[in-house]
């Protein structure tokens, strides 16, 4: 499979980079198209890929296409990679809120692929949710799952709406963990202890208790109660989230990422 990603930043580099660490695909396969100066100084320096900054006649060859530019800057970019285009190419977008059917329209193609998603791909953690256009076979879309799960995991659904909710939850996901790992650092530190003594506290905890949820699966209500003893400081803690319904206002927020990823893609 001959794979072109459009956009080597953050996410395209990743993606890249998983791809040739699995060794999905050969490094003579991968192509990238970026524009910009600097980072086109950087894939050129860390040999990723076959680097060009221009669209030409080798998109005709390639087999997929990922799309890995900002929402904002398809404007410029379709208009000037449609013509390399057949309709019968494969288009994996990981674009935020673009919705398939701009994508059909913008670039004359029908096998599109939306996927969704999150920073930690690069470490090989992600969580990634993806759909498909029915014009895509079982197996290409089998094929596009092994790449993507190259970055961690990735779970397919069959509603392209499922993608604003994915967007809400893992997407966003990671800033929601470090606002908590935020807010923990700041109260250590009210507490007396040094700035990297209170990280360390914070991060080994987070650290803890996802490796025990990974080594035990318990609902995560059954893990607060084996951490609380009754009448203890953990009580007391989560007796003040509860009392403030900290729970709540996460679900609120995280609903207010789902309206914001819908009102990005025009819904
Ligand atoms: N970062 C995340 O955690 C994350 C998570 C989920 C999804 N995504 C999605 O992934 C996509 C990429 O995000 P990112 O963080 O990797 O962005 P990024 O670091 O800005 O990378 C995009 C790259 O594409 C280049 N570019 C723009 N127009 C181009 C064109 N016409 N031809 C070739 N290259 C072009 C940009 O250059 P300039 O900077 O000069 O414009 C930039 O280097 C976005 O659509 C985002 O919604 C990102």
């Amino acid at each position: 499979m001959k794979i072109l990603i459009i956009g080597g930043g953050n996410m395209g580099t990743t993606f890249a980079q998983s791809f040739l660490a699995a060794h999905i695909i050969r490094p003579k396969d991968l192509i990238i198209l970026e524009k910009n100066e600097q980072r086109l100084e950087f894939l050129h320096s860390a040999e990723i890929g076959d680097i060009h900054n221009e669209a030409g006649d080798y998109i005709h060859d390639v087999d997929l296409l990922v799309l890995a530019v900002k929402p904002q800057n398809t404007e410029d970019l379709f208009p000037i990679i449609k013509p390399y285009l057949n309709p019968e190419q494969l288009v994996l977008s990981i674009m935020a809120g673009v919705q398939m059917k701009s994508i059909e329209e913008g670039l004359g193609v029908k096998k599109v692929i939306r996927a969704m998603p999150n920073l930690p791909a690069q470490v090989g953690m992600g969580m990634t949710a993806f759909t498909a256009k029915e014009e895509v076979s079982r197996k290409e879309l089998i094929e596009v799952q092994n790449l993507l799960s190259t970055t961690g995991r990735a779970i397919y659904f069959e509603e392209e709406s499922m993608l604003d909710a994915a967007t809400a939850i893992s997407g966003s996901g990671p800033a929601y963990v470090f606002y908590f790992m935020k807010s923990m650092i700041a109260a250590a530190e009210k507490l007396g202890f040094s700035e990297t003594h209170a990280e360390l506290l914070v991060w080994q905890t987070f650290m803890g208790a996802v490796h025990l949820h990974n080594k035990n699966s318990i609902s995560p209500e059954e893990w607060i109660k084996r951490v609380s003893s009754k009448g203890g400081t953990t009580e007391a803690a989560v007796n003040v989230f509860e009392a403030r319904n900290l729970g709540e206002d996460i679900q609120e927020g995280i609903f207010a990422a789902f309206e914001r990823s819908k009102e990005l893609g025009g819904k």
